[in-house]
């Protein structure tokens, strides 16, 4: 099974004066539409860069697992930072998710150019930022779902081949 995290980051939904509905929203439609992935930590975090990073490093190098998408943070409001906090950990950029999503999104929405997301490899870790709204997640996972097996198996493969060349 796939292992993915949904990290939502977002001041109100951490001190709980909101509730957070792009989350779940999130793993249910991984849960309806990915079947051989499951939602293996959820976690709720408010705009600070450090708390961003803390929990994407945990979630990569601690629990491994394969995905995490984040959701919120990504516009020009003082404090969206949740793309700053992705560069800070990634190795390797991924520029094409974030390129699509804003590509497809740009249909539904002009607001889409305002999108900042990024999306990256942690060591064997594919991270990718989402909007903030229920809606614009889906619909961004949406765009980059049919591709996301694949890239989950290359980041897999390349580790073992190399680890196999040394025995
Ligand atoms: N993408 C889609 N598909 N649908 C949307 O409604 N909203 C946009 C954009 N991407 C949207 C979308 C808006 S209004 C913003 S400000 C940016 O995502 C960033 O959202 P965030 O600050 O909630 O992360």
């Amino acid at each position: 099974m796939i292992s993915v995290g949904v990290l939502t980051v977002s001041d109100r939904s951490a001190r709980g004066q909101r509730a957070d509905l792009s989350g779940p929203a999130l793993a249910q439609a991984i849960a309806d539409r990915w079947p051989t992935a499951t939602v293996a930590a959820t976690g709720i975090v408010p705009d600070e860069q450090a708390q961003i990073a803390a929990t994407l490093v945990r979630w990569a190098d601690d629990l491994r697992l394969d995905l995490i998408l984040t959701t919120g943070g990504t516009g020009f409001a003082p404090r969206d930072i949740t793309p700053e906090a992705t560069r800070a950990v990634i190795g390797r950029e991924a520029p094409g998710l974030a390129e699509a999503m804003r590509a497809d999104s740009l249909r539904v929405t002009k607001h889409a150019i305002l999108s900042r997301a990024v999306a990256g490899i942690r060591g064997r870790t594919l991270i990718v930022n989402l909007p903030g709204s229920p809606k614009a997640a889906v619909e961004n996972l949406t765009t980059i779902l049919p591709v996301l097996p694949h890239a989950i198996e290359l980041l897999q493969e390349a580790p073992d081949a190399e680890r196999h060349h040394n025995e």
